[in-house]
C-alpha cells in the first residue's frame, strides 16, 4: 500500500472513530480494519514469542508489543481514549489556534493507537508529539509506523526510556499528558508511577488524560447485571451495582499535591477502611474492587464497559455472610496495586 494510500484510509477509519453517532456495527469494523492497517505497516510479528516478553520495571509491568498491539481490539477503550484525546486538543486549539497542541503520550506500545488516528485530521502546525516508550521492539514498530505514515512532521521526539523516572527536557513543554499503562483496578502496570514522575514536571494549566481513574469498593447484584448484560449495545444506566466513596483517585489535584511526599523514601498512600450497611450487603452478591475513568470532560467508561473497568472480585457475599466492607491501600513498587483486606462483623 502507497503513503498516500494509508494515509486515505486511516482518515476514513478517524472519521468513523470521532463521529458523534456512529453505530456499533460500524465502530466495531473501524477498529477491526486500524488493526489491520497498523499491523501491516509495523510489519509487527505479533506472533514471535520476543513480542509476548513483558519488561518487569521498578513501578510495574511493561507488556510486551503483542500485547500492547492488543490492547486496541477493546473497542470501547480505544474509542472513548480517541474520542476523548481529540476533544481536548480542539478544545486547546479553541483556545489558542496559533500554537500547536503538544502532546506527551507515555507508553505508545509498538503502534501509538491513541494518537495515531488524530494525525489523519490534523496539520502538524496543530499537533505535536512527544512519544515515550520502554519497549525496544514497540519503538522499532513505532518507527515504522512513523515512516509507514509520513508522520515526521508531528514528531518532537522519540524517547526509549522508563516513562517513571525520565526528565523530560525543558526546551519540550507539553499541553496534554497522556498515559494508558493500565489494567483494571490499576493492576500490576505503571499508571500511577509513569503519571506522578511526569505530571509534575508539566505546565500548571497541562491536561491529564485520562482526567480521572478512581477505584472503589463496589456491591454487584448478578441477576441484575446478567440481565443488563443481556440486552446487546444496552445504553441504560449500569444500576446493578453500588460504589463506596473512592478508595483511591489518580488525577491531576492528586498528584500535585502528594508529588513531594511520592518521591520520598517509603512513602505510602493512606489506608483507607469502608464498610457497607447490612441491607446493602443483603440485596447484592458480590463485593469487588470498581474502576471508573474520566478520560476527558464527559467522555468516561463505566463498570464492564471495557477491559479496564471490569471489577476485580473480592468475595461472594452469598458464601461469605460475614463480610462487611474491607481496608485497603494502593501499594506501588514492582507489582503496584490496590491491597484488599477483608472486613468482618
Ligand atoms: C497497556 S500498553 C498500551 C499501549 C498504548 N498506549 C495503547 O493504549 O494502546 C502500555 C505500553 O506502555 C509501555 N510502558 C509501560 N511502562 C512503561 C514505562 N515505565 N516507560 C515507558 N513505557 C512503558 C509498555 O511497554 C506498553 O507498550
Amino acid at each position: 500500500m502507497s503513503t498516500e494510500n494509508v494515509k486515505k484510509k486511516l482518515f476514513e477509519i478517524t472519521q468513523n472513530l470521532i463521529s458523534e453517532d456512529v453505530i456499533s456495527d460500524v465502530l466495531k469494523n473501524s477498529i477491526e480494519d486500524l488493526k489491520l492497517l497498523l499491523e501491516k505497516v509495523s510489519g509487527l510479528n505479533q506472533e514471535a514469542p520476543v513480542n509476548s516478553e513483558n519488561i518487569l520495571l521498578p513501578t510495574g509491568k511493561a507488556i510486551g508489543p503483542k500485547w500492547a498491539g492488543m490492547c486496541l481490539e477493546d473497542i470501547p477503550r480505544t474509542h472513548k481514549f480517541i474520542k476523548g484525546i481529540n476533544y481536548a486538543v480542539q478544545k486547546i486549539l479553541e483556545k489558542n489556534p496559533k500554537n500547536p497542541v503538544t502532546i506527551l503520550y507515555a507508553g505508545t506500545g509498538p503502534f501509538a493507537t491513541l494518537i495515531l488516528p488524530l494525525l489523519s485530521r490534523y496539520k502538524p502546525s496543530e499537533l505535536q508529539l512527544i512519544l515515550l516508550e520502554v519497549n525496544t521492539i514497540s519503538i522499532e514498530s513505532l518507527k515504522k509506523i512513523i515512516k509507514g505514515f509520513d508522520a515526521y512532521e508531528y514528531i518532537k521526539a522519540i524517547y526509549h526510556c522508563d516513562a517513571a523516572n525520565f526528565t523530560v527536557p525543558s526546551e519540550f513543554e507539553a499541553d496534554i499528558l497522556l498515559v494508558e499503562c493500565m489494567q483494571h483496578a490499576l493492576l500490576r502496570e505503571p499508571q500511577v508511577g509513569i503519571t506522578y514522575n511526569l505530571l509534575p514536571q508539566m505546565k500548571k494549566e497541562a491536561i491529564l488524560i485520562p482526567e480521572e481513574v478512581s477505584l472503589h469498593l463496589a456491591l454487584v447484584d448478578m441477576d441484575e447485571k446478567n440481565e443488563y448484560l443481556s440486552i446487546e449495545n444496552n445504553e441504560a444506566k449500569r444500576d446493578y451495582y453500588e460504589n463506596s466513596e473512592a478508595v483511591f483517585t489518580l488525577n491531576k489535584v492528586e498528584v500535585l499535591q502528594n508529588s513531594s511526599d511520592f518521591k520520598k523514601e517509603g512513602f505510602q498512600f493512606p489506608e483507607k477502611e469502608t464498610h457497607f450497611s447490612r441491607k446493602q450487603l443483603n440485596n447484592h452478591d458480590l463485593i469487588a474492587i470498581s474502576t471508573e475513568i474520566t478520560v476527558f470532560k464527559n467522555i468516561s467508561l463505566n463498570i464492564d464497559e471495557s477491559g479496564l473497568t471490569v471489577p476485580l472480585f473480592l468475595a461472594d457475599l452469598n458464601h461469605d455472610q460475614t463480610v462487611t466492607g474491607a481496608k485497603t491501600q494502593y501499594v506501588v513498587g514492582t507489582d503496584p496495586g490496590l491491597n484488599a483486606q477483608l472486613v468482618r462483623s
